[in-house]
């Protein structure tokens, strides 16, 4: 409609012929008259199709008010603006961007109404602050939220609940070290995820739940030293898996088989223990010889080390040689030396290996348990043999 009056829209507008729209466009005369249509706010550039108002990079330590009204795109990105409150966005608009600012202070509210909203950048805001659960509330056409670089370390649970339209998810680069429970809950038509860059350490059973049309999840670039075996329940769409440049000495196979549809999945950067906690993602690299992957070298123990678990001998996983994670370990509560080159210290070789069992799924193949028979603890007993120890 407004690209037939483009003039009308970029230069204020008289009176009588802004009330006249007003009525052609039957909206209420109390927003017409608090909010100017037309308007274009100093500093900003306006254009008419589609409805744009565009302020980037001009200083500005506030959101300009008024803002042309029916405007769709709001662009506000490389300002310096510290802080946003209710009223100041309309609900014409469908994308926002923000990034790149100082925001430290979300008014409750701030986002209230804005139903026809698409796209939201907040990303690149370094003293962003603590997201409260109903920061999103009502964004019922959002599809597209960009969360990355604000320094995030919590999230509520409930901070994405309604969000059904949401497609892409950036979460990237920020210091998340847990993921609340259910908080992926309402996003079924999610396609994307990315979560690397920060400061996970573990992932819990069901921590993707209600992700069933993610395609890909970006978790690279973490701390993760355990994942459960259940991590990974629901992604039953997930085609894409990134775990590199991670901790984990073990991954269990039992997290995988839950993910039907996977083509690409990138291990690389972790320090593998190839010993029997390995076995079961061993065998599921055999069952599932589809999937496209990265190199999984192993980094220890000594003997395997550099050499591809994928390509290993079953035999070459007999041995535990770990004694990795005490097998009742609450995941909710974990907290792990940082980084994978002092995640193992080497102790003194010991003649007797204990046989631990850390992946919770229990009963599969990667069960020591089941591999170890007595016959072989008599004559592990008596290889001297290194053992590893965790630094917990
Ligand atoms: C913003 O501030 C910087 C530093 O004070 C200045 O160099 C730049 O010209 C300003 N930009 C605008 C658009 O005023
Ligand atoms: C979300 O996905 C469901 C199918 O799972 C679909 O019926 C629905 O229309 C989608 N919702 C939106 C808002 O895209
Ligand atoms: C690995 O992740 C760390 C952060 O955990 C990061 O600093 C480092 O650059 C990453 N390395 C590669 C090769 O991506
Ligand atoms: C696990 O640890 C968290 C935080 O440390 C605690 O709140 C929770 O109750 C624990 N869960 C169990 C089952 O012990």
């Amino acid at each position: 409609m407004l690209s037939s009056l483009p003039n009308i829209y970029l230069h204020p507008t008289p009176v009588s012929l802004h009330y006249l729209i007003c009525f052609t466009f039957i909206l209420p005369f109390s927003f017409c008259s608090t909010r100017s249509l037309f308007t274009c706010p100093t500093l900003c550039t306006c254009y008419p199709s589609p409805p744009t108002a565009s302020c980037q990079s001009q200083n500005l330590s506030r959101v300009p008010f008024p803002l042309p009204s029916l405007a769709q795109r709001v662009f506000l990105q490389n300002n310096h603006i510290s802080e946003i409150g209710p009223g100041l966005f309309s609900h014409h608009t469908s994308v926002l961007w923000l990034f790149s600012n100082h925001i430290s202070l979300l008014l409750p509210g701030v986002f209230n109404g804005l139903e026809n909203l698409e796209e939201l950048d907040l990303g690149n805001n370094p003293k962003f602050p603590f997201l409260q659960s109903d920061t999103f509330d009502g964004l019922k056409s959002l599809r597209s939220l960009h969360l990355y670089r604000c320094h995030i370390y919590r999230l509520p649970s409930g901070l994405f609940r309604g969000l059904y339209s949401l497609r892409y998810l950036y979460l990237q680069h920020n210091r998340l070290t847990v993921l609340p429970v259910g908080l992926f809950r309402d996003l079924f038509n999610l396609t994307q995820l990315f979560l690397h860059g920060n400061l996970l350490q573990s992932l819990p059973a069901e921590s993707f739940f209600g992700l069933s049309s993610l395609d890909r999840l970006l978790l690279h670039n973490n701390r993760l030293v355990v994942v459960s075996p259940r991590a990974f329940v629901g992604l039953k769409s997930l085609t894409i898996l990134f775990l590199f440049n991670n901790s984990l000495p073990a991954l269990p196979g039992d997290c995988l088989k839950h993910l039907t549809s996977l083509q690409f999945l990138r291990l690389n950067g972790n320090p593998w223990h190839c010993d029997c906690t390995c076995r079961s993602l061993w065998g599921w690299f055999h069952f599932t010889p589809g999937v496209s992957s990265s190199p999984v070298s192993c980094n220890s123990p000594p003997a395997l080390k550099g050499r591809d678990l994928r390509i290993l001998e079953e035999r070459d996983l007999w041995f535990c040689t770990s004694n990795i994670l005490p097998s009742n370990v609450n995941l909710s509560g974990l907290a792990f030396p940082p980084k994978p080159s002092s995640f193992y210290i080497q102790v003194d070789p010991v003649a007797v290996l204990e046989a631990r069992e850390w992946d919770e799924g229990g009963g599969e193949s990667g069960n020591c348990a089941t591999i170890l028979t007595e016959k072989w603890y008599l004559l592990i007993s008596i290889l001297p043999m290194l053992s590893w120890k965790v630094n917990i």
